[in-house]
């Protein structure tokens, strides 16, 4: 029984760390131990959904389930660049883009109904090849994953806000693959990453292309899932592209160099900040992969998606 430890554990917490407000929750979440993944539910009240939610993310991708969607539209994402901090939260490492409100990018099109607002840009990755993305394919992790945050701004007025509200948020998932050559908007990122090696150091990223970020496809999965850290809100529209970017073995070098703590109290190094996969509980995900045309060549018109799907034929590699 795991429980009773986890109650004694936040027992000892409240007599070392009285409930004030110097003390925030954000930083008493993990990815292992008893304030790990499973526990962040019943660390929190107010992260409940993470235990109790039936909609939640990660999930993985299965490529013989997805049902194509005809209604898909292609997806937008403003081309201009934008500036703005990047920051070892210690969990993560997170882009934070600045607030002109001159430059927003706007992300339309694809399952949405809304005009979503880019926000921020999270990077997931392991400690090894073998795993780091959080969502998978068919089982298979990568060794990283990078998310695209926006939130919608015809409803709400700001990322915080969204962030618990119907529709509040689309995340755009980028899978990535090891490779020679690098997707070059990620090196922008990855160029800095020693100015930011223990948790808490922030620095200023100029002319980043988030669209520059995106592998060279139309083509995408979404359902709808949640935040895959507490509190693990229900509010996320989730658009997993159909390529995946690269990343040299370098620059994963550098993310593994990160630290979780300050200088003076380092603790462990970050990575492997992935939540496992979560149950899909019957929810549909959909793809804009429309099978009939891309293999009308073969006149039998008998065709599998399963074929179609990038990650399966191109990219899945067998072990
Ligand atoms: C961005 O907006 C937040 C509140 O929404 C504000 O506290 C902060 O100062 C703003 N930052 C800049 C650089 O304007
Ligand atoms: C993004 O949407 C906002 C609000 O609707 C609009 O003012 C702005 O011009 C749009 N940005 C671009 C680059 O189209
Ligand atoms: C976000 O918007 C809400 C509702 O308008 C407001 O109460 C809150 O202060 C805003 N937060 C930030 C960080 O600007």
């Amino acid at each position: 029984m795991l429980l009773p430890a986890v109650i004694g554990w936040l027992f000892q917490l409240c007599l070392i760390f009285p409930m004030s407000s110097a003390v925030s929750w954000e930083e008493w979440w993990t990815y292992d131990g008893i304030s790990g993944p499973a526990f962040w539910g019943l660390i929190n009240p107010e992260w409940s959904l993470c235990n109790k939610g039936r909609r939640q993310s990660p999930v993985n991708l299965e490529p013989n389930k997805l049902l194509f969607d005809p209604n898909l539209r292609p997806l937008h994402v403003d081309k201009h660049r934008v500036s703005g901090s990047m920051m070892n939260t210690g969990h993560s490492v997170i882009f934070n883009v600045e607030n002109d409100t001159r430059q927003h990018i706007n992300v339309t099109g694809g399952p949405l109904s809304y005009k979503y607002q880019f926000q921020e840009i999270h990077v997931h990755y392991g400690l090894h090849d073998q795993f780091g993305s959080e969502h998978s394919i068919n089982g298979y992790a990568f060794p990283a994953e990078i998310q695209i945050f926006g939130f919608n701004s015809q409803l709400y007025s700001n990322f915080s806000e969204a962030l618990h509200k119907a529709q509040g948020i689309v995340v755009i998932s980028l899978l990535l693959q090891l490779g020679d050559l690098s997707n070059p908007e990620l090196r922008i990122l990855t160029d800095q990453l020693e100015k930011i090696r223990y948790g808490g150091e922030e620095i200023e990223v100029k002319r980043l292309s988030v669209r520059g970020l995106l592998p060279e496809t139309d083509y995408y999965m979404t359902y709808d899932g949640s935040t895959t850290m507490p509190a693990c809100h229900e509010t996320v529209t989730w658009l997993i592209l159909n390529k995946p970017i690269y990343i040299t073995k370098q620059q994963m070098l550098g993310l593994r160099r990160l630290m979780q703590g300050d200088a003076k109290h380092p603790k462990a190094p970050l990575g492997n900040n992935f939540r496992p996969p979560q149950p899909l509980h019957h929810r549909p995900v959909r793809t804009n992969i429309d099978f009939n045309v891309k293999h009308r060549s073969d006149t039998k018109q008998c065709p599998s998606m399963y074929n179609n799907v990038y990650y399966k034929a191109n990219s899945w590699r067998q072990h």
